[in-house]
């Protein structure tokens, strides 16, 4: 299926363009311009021939978007979700599913070596993880329209797609879905005034559904509920999602935590495996409410966990063991003034948004004088360029792993859900995570201040690796899509 372009009616180049033999890390086909720039094609698949529009025309890179297939790739297939030319939710369901991986996979080994300047010939690794291609999604954010609509946004756009079936969500969201459709369709008063839409969150615990409604739709939304025999917990309390071996972990609609329960056991499991016994300290940066800090408190005598969204931070602290200590704080000064004061870690977890950590934070890891770091990261680029600088102090990629814990997701985008992980050699080490789906929670966002973004480029460009991450990095710019 060909995805309708987003700017349907504005007159635009089209390229006649081959792809790649792989995707891009954040999920788009990979093709030239006739003039040697990359071009990131999204709706294309791996290995074929199609007539693209151009979308992004930027110095180094291009962006483009399929108009038409002219000879499809091995690897293209049917989508199976009706709503995927359409649905800003997915951007790889009409690629094979071994493709997908083994692409991610491609990008994963690709990208340390180039963008940070890293050597892998001692680096193990291990096989990817990925989960089921379909029904794995297990939170969601749906947008509900003044006029009854409820769906996700479409690609690029703010337009809210209706959403019968989405093959993505875990049977559990489906059903709820579907029961409460005919109460979304009433058309009633939204709960902020001036707002012609609202947001509803629906979390899956493993037990029961969380539904976060706006107030004038609980009313009904409850009788719907009830009415189709569905079980719903109505409100932001918090879901207990602590029956994963590890320890209890709290969570909320509004809180980042990753979208699929399978995909966060993975990757739980995968940094329990790398964490050292007996540590005196450990410190959990980027911390979340607590989903890696669980691993480390049981692992390290004291933990120092530092996030800076306050929502989040609560929620931690309602289930923190006693040798846990949560810092409400910004990474950036919390930790690095933590480490200014004296603070030591043995084993240091970094798991920071799509944007990576600053020079000021890995500074302050280096000074922490960590035996082991495990490092968690949605984006291969920044991943790269992180453990770059990182390696630079003498820290070395040790264990590498890709976990998928969102297939078919626009989550691909940004870089995908990837893990790497490594480790110091002679004891140090830098420890590469996987990817996350950032979409998951509002929090605050954080921008890396402009001062620290310069450092960083002095930094990549003294690697080498500079000019090649503003060639060929998957570009910034996410869809304003809400699931
Ligand atoms: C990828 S999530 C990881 C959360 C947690 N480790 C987990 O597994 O659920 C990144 C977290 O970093 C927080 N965050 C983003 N920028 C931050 C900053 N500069 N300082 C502190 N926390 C930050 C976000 O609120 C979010 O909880």
């Amino acid at each position: 299926m060909t995805r309708k372009p987003a700017q349907a009616g504005r007159a635009q180049a089209t390229l006649q363009l081959t792809t790649e033999p792989h995707l891009a890390s954040g999920g788009d086909a990979v093709a030239r311009h006739p003039d040697g720039r990359v071009v990131f094609v999204s709706g294309a698949a791996p290995s074929e021939r199609v007539e693209a529009r151009l979308t992004k025309d930027n110095k180094s890179f291009v962006r483009a978007e399929v108009v038409k297939v002219l000879e499809p790739g091995p690897s293209r297939v049917n989508p199976p979700c009706a709503h995927y030319a359409q649905c800003g939710g997915c951007t790889l369901q009409h690629v094979a599913y071994g493709e997908q991986v083994a692409s991610k996979d491609v990008a994963l080994r690709e990208a340390p070596p180039r963008i940070g300047g890293l050597d892998l010939s001692e680096t193990t690794f291990d096989a990817p993880w990925s989960g089921a291609p379909y029904g794995y999604r297990t939170r969601a954010r749906l947008v509900r329209a003044l006029d009854g609509r409820l769906g996700f946004r479409a690609r690029r756009s703010k337009h809210v797609v209706d959403i019968q079936r989405c093959p993505v969500l875990a049977p559990e969201l489906q059903e709820v879905l579907t029961a409460l459709r005919p109460a979304m369709e009433m058309r009633g008063p939204m709960r902020r005034e001036g707002r012609r839409e609202d947001e509803i969150s629906l979390v899956f615990d493993g037990a029961s559904v969380l539904a976060d409604f706006p107030e004038g739709l609980t009313k009904g939304a409850r009788t719907a509920a009830r009415a189709a025999g569905v079980p719903l917990l109505f409100g932001n309390d918090a879901v207990t999602e602590g029956d994963d071996g590890h320890g209890p972990l709290v969570s909320s609609p509004q809180v980042f935590a990753q979208a699929s329960r399978s995909g966060n056991q993975a990757l739980v499991g995968y940094v329990a495996e790398l964490c050292p016994e007996g540590a005196a300290s450990a410190v959990d940066l980027y911390s979340g409410s607590g989903n890696f800090t669980r691993v480390l408190a049981k692992r390290a005598a004291r933990v120092d966990a530092f996030e800076g969204a306050r929502d989040a931070v609560a929620l931690a602290r309602r289930v923190a063991p006693e040798n846990v200590r949560v810092h409400l704080s910004g990474v950036e000064q919390g930790f690095t003034s933590w480490v200014a004061e004296g603070g030591r870690a043995e084993v240091v977890l970094l798991d920071p948004p799509r944007t990576g950590t600053n020079a000021k934070v890995l500074k302050a890891i280096q000074a922490a004088e960590a035996s082991a770091l495990i490092f968690v990261s949605c984006d291969p680029a920044t991943f790269a360029r992180d453990a770059g600088i990182l390696a630079q102090g003498g820290l070395r990629l040790a264990r590498v792993r890709t976990v998928r814990p969102v297939p078919a997701d626009r989550a691909q985008r940004g870089g995908g859900p990837v893990c790497e992980v490594s480790k110091r050699s002679a004891g140090r080490a830098v420890a590469g995570g996987e990817g996350w789906d950032g979409s998951a929670g509002p929090g605050p966002q954080y921008e890396r201040p402009r001062r620290d973004a310069a450092k960083f480029d002095a930094l990549t460009r003294r690697l080498g690796g500079g000019e090649r991450l503003q060639d060929r990095r998957q570009p910034p710019g996410g869809d304003p899509t809400s699931s």
